[in-house]
């Protein structure tokens, strides 16, 4: 069975974009978008040895938004991207291997 996406792309150097959907709405709010993107980060920042992932969300997309900060992503940059003919606000965020590493040690011991 499907849930979603996650996926790490592209990757460049030892930078990549991180990128989630999960298309099935009544599966939302249950925990898998923390625990894919989890994932996704453990591998990124281990096995692929990258430094830094980065990824850019929607303004308004609370959800997602809360998501990446409790994961350590902190704000980059505000700017602004045209969705339907409007101008909505596009934040990019940013988490550095080491700061990922940290939050993972403090959830291990709490
Ligand atoms: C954004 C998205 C990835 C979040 O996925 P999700 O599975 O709903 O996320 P989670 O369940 O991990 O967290 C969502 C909420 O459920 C809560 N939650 C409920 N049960 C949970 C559990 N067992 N474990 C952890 N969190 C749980 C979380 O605390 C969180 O609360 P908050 O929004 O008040 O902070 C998903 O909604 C999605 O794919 N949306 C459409 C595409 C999209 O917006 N992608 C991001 C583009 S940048």
């Amino acid at each position: 069975m499907l849930a979603g996406l996650v996926s790490l792309a592209p990757i460049e150097g030892d930078e990549a974009e991180f990128h989630i959907f999960l298309g099935e709405t009544h599966r939302r709010g249950r925990g898998v978008g923390q625990a894919a993107t989890t994932a996704m980060l453990q591998r990124a920042f281990g096995e692929l040895r990258l430094t830094r992932v980065v990824l850019k969300v929607l303004e308004a997309n609370g959800a997602a938004r809360r998501l990446y900060q409790r994961l350590g992503f902190q704000t980059e940059a505000q700017g602004e991207v045209s969705k339907d003919g409007t101008y909505v606000g596009l934040v990019t965020m940013a988490l550095e291997a080491h700061r990922f590493a940290a939050g993972q040690d403090r959830s291990a011991i709490t």
